[in-house]
């Protein structure tokens, strides 16, 4: 029982970061459906990345090994931003009046405000390794484009960013924060690519999305000798990256004596999500704890809990290799909802797996309720997220509710992913009752789900 003059906000020390990622691969119950060529639709080896990935990051994509080593040099740049605090919720806990125990873990702190620059050292690390000049990548929030352009500062590497439309003209400060640290920005789609050349065509007002972006940044890098493609999310090797954060939480949940009865994260692709769950999941699969795990996405964009269990591409232009993994359809263009970083079609292969296979729940939110949740946060714990983690905060607040009602102990431990200082325009229109709340129609996904690439081995 942790007792009342207990901390609000425990620290580690900097020799308490993690010196290994943690692999959730060797804990699965079944190993992960192989990745698929394009063309051919047979499985793919590390030779067929070799023109997008530095080697060390494909090798580390099909890892059997439990722990990988993070290299020195990462784990000094990771002093910069880590360990990231982890707080207990008592002020939100009052405002609830729930006898839960909330507690969250705080990415914001890091110079690009999330989770992202965890993935981000270690990739521009390996590309610098491998002599890689310039990564080229998407952004939907502008947080992962800015952790990327911060990672290759850090490295004297070039980047080039394409983010997705939508989010440039929603937020102009992400763009000039990502100008700052020396990267190249484009609003995708662009006319940089023959990928954004012809959606913008199609559609000359497109308000772009993960999928086209993603597309363009890797025709770049397909087409640029010195270019490398480097993804924010959803590959194997960033979740791996991640999981420094509920390795974090786990020692610091340990401190406050308790361990949490659920864990939760929003899901745009996955990465933070598996960052912070996939050291319990892992406990959970080796040992038989009931821990739940929950996902939380966004209705209009509703991958996890309306999407397909099926191959499909990672992109919208149908260059990516196919993975199996729970898809809108990846022509799907999901509405310019404010959490530009949960509007991608698909998810990560390796968190879908988990959710088929009934070890993660998922959960979807309306817009309104995630602000409201954002909004109720703010005013209680003082910290004003980001419109993504704030999908965490209103499952975390859920649960802390149906905890009141069966007057319940329940432990809730949430990422809160970063913070939402470049989403004002967002919270401006949520204090002006301009935010829809829209749930996509069952018709549409239908629609855009007949355009997934016919593959024998899809289910
Ligand atoms: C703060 C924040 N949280 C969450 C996400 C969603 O990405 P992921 O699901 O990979 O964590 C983003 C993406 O941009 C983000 O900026």
């Amino acid at each position: 029982m942790a007792r009342s003059d207990a901390p609000t906000k425990i620290l580690l020390h900097e020799s308490e970061i993690p010196t290994h990622w943690h692999n959730i691969v060797p804990d699965l119950p079944e190993p992960p459906p192989p990745v698929l060529h394009p063309g051919t639709g047979q499985p793919i080896g590390p030779a067929d990345l070799a023109p997008l990935f530095p080697m060390a990051l494909i090798l580390q994509e099909v890892s059997q090994e439990p722990r990988i080593e993070i290299p020195d040099q990462v784990r000094d740049i990771y002093r910069l931003l880590r360990p990231t605090p982890l707080y207990r919720a008592r002020r939100l806990e009052q405002a609830l009046g729930t006898p839960a125990h909330v507690y969250y873990k705080y990415e914001g702190v890091s110079p690009a405000g999330s989770h992202k620059p965890n993935t981000a050292v270690a990739q521009a690390y390996y590309n610098n390794f491998e002599c890689i000049e310039r990564p080229a990548t998407e952004t939907g929030a502008g947080q992962w484009g800015s952790a990327l352009a911060i990672a290759c500062a850090f490295f004297g590497l070039e980047c080039t960013v394409y983010m997705v439309k939508a989010s440039y003209f929603q937020k102009p400060y992400r763009k000039s924060m990502i100008q700052a640290y020396g990267a190249q920005i484009y609003p995708s789609p662009s006319d940089q690519t023959a990928a954004g050349r012809r959606m913008l065509a199609e559609q000359p007002d497109s308000p772009g999305s993960l999928g086209i972006a993603i597309s363009e940044a890797v025709e770049d890098a397909a087409t640029h000798d010195d270019a490398h493609y480097s993804l924010g999310s959803v590959l194997n090797h960033v979740l791996l990256h991640q999981t420094v954060i509920g390795q974090e939480a786990m020692r610091q949940m340990e401190i406050a004596g308790e361990y949490p009865d659920v864990v939760i994260g929003c899901v745009g692709g996955g990465s933070n999500f598996a960052g912070l769950a996939f050291p319990f999941v892992g406990e959970r699969l080796r040992t038989g704890r009931s821990t739940r795990i929950l996902a939380a996405e966004p209705e209009a964009c509703p991958s996890l809990t309306k999407g397909r269990y099926a191959y499909d591409f990672g992109d919208t232009v149908g260059l990516t290799p196919l993975v199996k993994m729970h898809t809108l359809g990846h022509t799907f263009i999901p509405p310019a909802i404010h959490a530009g970083g949960l509007r991608y079609h698909g998810d990560a292969p390796l968190l879908c797996q988990l959710v088929n296979a009934g070890i993660v729940e998922a959960v979807a939110h309306l817009q309104n309720r995630v602000f409201e949740a954002a909004v109720q946060f703010a005013r209680t714990e003082g910290i004003l997220p980001a419109p993504e983690s704030a999908h965490a905060i209103r499952s975390a607040i859920d649960e802390a509710l149906a905890a009141r009602e069966t007057d319940e102990r329940r432990v809730i431990l949430f990422n809160l992913s970063g913070h939402g200082h470049f989403d004002m325009s967002a919270y401006d229109a949520y204090f002006a009752g301009q935010l829809e709340d829209y749930a996509y129609p069952a018709q549409a996904i239908e629609e855009s789900l007949k355009h997934l690439p016919a593959v024998a081995t899809s289910t």
